[in-house]
Order: C-alpha cells, then sequence, then structure tokens
C-alpha cells in the first residue's frame, strides 16, 4: 500500500461518530487530506457543518449533489483517493459492504472504489457478538477489506464489551500500519523487552529504568511487515501489540528460561530487554529488617540471554542493543563481536531509557548506519528494515 495522502472518510449512523471530529482534525496533522462522506444517519449524530469546518472542503451526503467535475461522485471520489476508511461503521453498513448493496453515496463509492478500504466498527455488543455480523465480518475479511477493531469496554448503552470503535489516535495509527512495506512476512521473531525484576526479600528488589518501550515498538513493527512475533517481556506498563503472542516474565532467569523454551522455532531473535545482569545471591523469603549497620548485598551474575541465543549450533539471526554512557560505537561494537552478531543497535542511556523518542546508530560486518532522531517505532521500522536487506 502506497503512503496516502487523500483519504475519504466516511461516517455512518452511531453515537461514535462524535469521535470522527477529532479523527479528522488528526489526520490533517499527518497531511492527511480528508474527504468526508456521510450517510443520512450519520447526520442525525454529527453536523456536516462541524465536518466541513474541521476538513476545510464541502461534505458530500447524498447520491444527487451536483458539485463533483461530472456529476458523479461516487466515481470520481474513489478514484482521487489513495484511500476509504469508515468510522464508525454500523452493523447495517458492514452488512450492505459484505453484500455489495449500494442505496447510498457511501456504500456506492465503497463499490465503485480501486483503493483500500478501511473500516473501524463500532455498536452494541450484542449486534457485535450476532452471528450476523461475525458472518459479514468474515465475508470483508476475505474480501480484503481491513477491520480496524473494535475495542472492549463501557458503551454508550451501559453495557460492557467488545464494540467501542477505537480511538481516533489508535485509528490513526493504524492507517500508518496498514502502509507498511510486508517485508518480514513468514518470518517468526522473538523479542525480549523491559527491565527484569531481582527480588532481594519480598518487597524489595533490584531492577532499572527500561520502560520497555524500543522493544513493543519492534514488536508492532514486526507485525505490520507481516512477521509473526513472540514477546518476551519484562514488566511494564505498556500494552503489547494485539497480534503479538506475549509471555510476561519477571527476573532475568524466568526471562532466559522462556526465551530457551520458544528459541528453536525462531528465525530472528532481537534482544531489547535491559535483563540485570547480577541478582541477589540469596533471596529471603523472609522481609529483612533493618538495624543501624551497614547491609551488604551479594550479587551473581546472571547468564547474558543473548550470547546464549547466538552461540547455539543453529542460532536464529541475532540482534542485540548496547545502551552505553560513554564510548558508544567502540563499546557496542566490542558487544557485537564478543556475542557473535551480525547486527546491534548502539544508543547513550541518557538518551534512550524511558524516553518516547531516541536515536540509534546501527553497526553490522559493513560498518555503522546513523538513524535519525526520531519516534521510537519510526526507529524500530528502519532497523527492521536494514534487518530485512541483511536478510535479502
Ligand atoms: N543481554 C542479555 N542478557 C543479559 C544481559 C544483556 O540478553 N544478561 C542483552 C541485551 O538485551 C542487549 C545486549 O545483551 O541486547 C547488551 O546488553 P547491555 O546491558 O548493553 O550489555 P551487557 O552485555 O550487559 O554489558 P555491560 O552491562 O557491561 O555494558
Amino acid at each position: 500500500m502506497q503512503k496516502i495522502n487523500h483519504l475519504v472518510l466516511g461516517i455512518t449512523g452511531g453515537i461514535a461518530a462524535y469521535k470522527s471530529a477529532e479523527l479528522v482534525r488528526l489526520l490533517i496533522k499527518q497531511e492527511i487530506e480528508v474527504q468526508v462522506v456521510m450517510t443520512e444517519a450519520a447526520c442525525q449524530f454529527i453536523t456536516p457543518m462541524t465536518m466541513q469546518a474541521l476538513s476545510g472542503k464541502p461534505v458530500f451526503t447524498d447520491m444527487w449533489n451536483g458539485s463533483t467535475n461530472h456529476g458523479m461522485a461516487h466515481i470520481e471520489l474513489s478514484r482521487v483517493t489513495g484511500g476509504i476508511l469508515i468510522a464508525p461503521a454500523s452493523a447495517d453498513f458492514l452488512a450492505k459492504l459484505a453484500h455489495g448493496i449500494a442505496d447510498d453515496l457511501l456504500s456506492t463509492i465503497c463499490l465503485a472504489r480501486d483503493c483500500p478500504l478501511l473500516v473501524a466498527p463500532a455498536m452494541n455488543k450484542q449486534m457485535w457478538e450476532n452471528p450476523a455480523t461475525q458472518r459479514n465480518i468474515r465475508q470483508l475479511h476475505q474480501d480484503g477489506i481491513q477491520i480496524l477493531g473494535p475495542n472492549s469496554g463501557e458503551q454508550a448503552c451501559g453495557e460492557v464489551g467488545l464494540g467501542r470503535m477505537l480511538e481516533p489516535e489508535q485509528l490513526v495509527s493504524a492507517i500508518e500500519s496498514s502502509q507498511q512495506p510486508k517485508l518480514l512476512t513468514g518470518k517468526r521473531i522473538l523479542i525480549t523487552a523491559g527491565p527484569t525484576i531481582e527480588a532481594i526479600d519480598p518487597v524489595r528488589a533490584i531492577t532499572n529504568f527500561s520502560s520497555g518501550k524500543m522493544g513493543y515498538s519492534i514488536a508492532q513493527a514486526a507485525i505490520e511487515m507481516g512477521a509473526t512475533v513472540t514477546l518476551v517481556s519484562g514488566p511494564t506498563t505498556l500494552i503489547a501489540p494485539l497480534n503479538a503472542k506475549t509471555i510476561k516474565v519477571i527476573s532475568a532467569q524466568d526471562m532466559l528460561t522462556a526465551v530457551l523454551d520458544k528459541i528453536a522455532q525462531q528465525d530472528i531473535f532481537i534482544a531489547v530487554a535491559a535483563v540485570a545482569d547480577y541478582r541477589p545471591s540469596i533471596t529471603s523469603t523472609r522481609k529483612i529488617k533493618k538495624n543501624d549497620q551497614n547491609l551488604t548485598l551479594e550479587l551473581t551474575p546472571n547468564t547474558d540471554i543473548l550470547a546464549s541465543v547466538s552461540h547455539l549450533p543453529n542460532a536464529p539471526f541475532c540482534i542485540g542493543f548496547a545502551a552505553e554512557s560513554e564510548n558508544l560505537l567502540e563499546y557496542a561494537e566490542q558487544k557485537r563481536l564478543r556475542k557473535k552478531l551480525p547486527l546491534i543497535a548502539a544508543n547513550l542511556a541518557s538518551d534512550a531509557i524511558g524516553k518516547d523518542e531516541s536515536s540509534l546508530t546501527l553497526l553490522d560486518d559493513y560498518g555503522s548506519y546513523q538513524l535519525p532522531h526520531a519516534p521510537k517505532i519510526v526507529l524500530a521500522r528502519m532497523l527492521l528494515q536494514h534487518v530485512a536487506n541483511m536478510l535479502k
């Protein structure tokens, strides 16, 4: 799919239509031109005037509006656009799409399209769960239509369950995701992410400041690019990407066990986790009581998970990370060679840990490549493109 510069946003009748106003604002911020088309029912929930003011363009609401060049809005609108997003997509509209019904402007544009179609369902949970809706969704999926969501949560009707429309931010990132080249289709990737926690006693532990954002971004980017992803994650507050198989662990030893259990089935291993290098030699089962003496904690080294994997006889393609406070490239290259890695990604700890944006330098057998300062999801996509090139 090409980068979308112009989108037809179809709004159908549902209370989630109010979120489409924010969606238009976000799309325009992404420099995407938005042409809004509303069904009659949608106009009961939000006015065309609101959508016109936000999109900066007249809104189309019916077949018989003569304001397009050839008077054939359904053909013209679907030809000039890079994609059509229906948000919210009501149960009724999904049923129409599944059956090729074209009885208003929006459904006719969809039938006449020669561009990608994405739909964001929004409805009551019983309507979503109804076998007819589920049958329609399967049909749409088979027809190559992308289904975005729905989310689960509290609904306008007061019930709780699946059927909420994705939030506008989620829709914008879903559009961005759908545009990524599928360079890793068929590849199985295992990713470690986040910190580990090494218990001292039942209430205390040694850990580090890793947020897991880089590892989770790489998992997300790998899924976008068609890979099958297993994410072994230390404790974080992040929500794992929907299609990743996520294994939650606490300590470095748990992480090692989880990785070794899954590694035989992997093509690529990316060690992003900030694994604790040491753990307390003894974990007290009782809370250690304080007194006025110094307390000495004896630490035992943890196994290096990445080095254990890269030295396996049938090792997958291994990628490491190096977070350093000084001599970045020199230390990172030493790590790459010591751990027998075809590729390592280096960054300054102060620039990376806990941040949403960072910079990365990639080091492989042929040299170093400086990636720009960018959001971690952007860096993740660039890193995986480099990996895909190396595997070619
Ligand atoms: N790593 C690992 N298991 C460990 C320690 C590190 O898998 N027990 C991985 C990290 O996920 C990262 C790479 O090894 O991909 C480098 O980690 P880093 O902490 O930068 O380096 P260390 O090897 O631990 O060396 P040092 O702490 O001395 O810099």
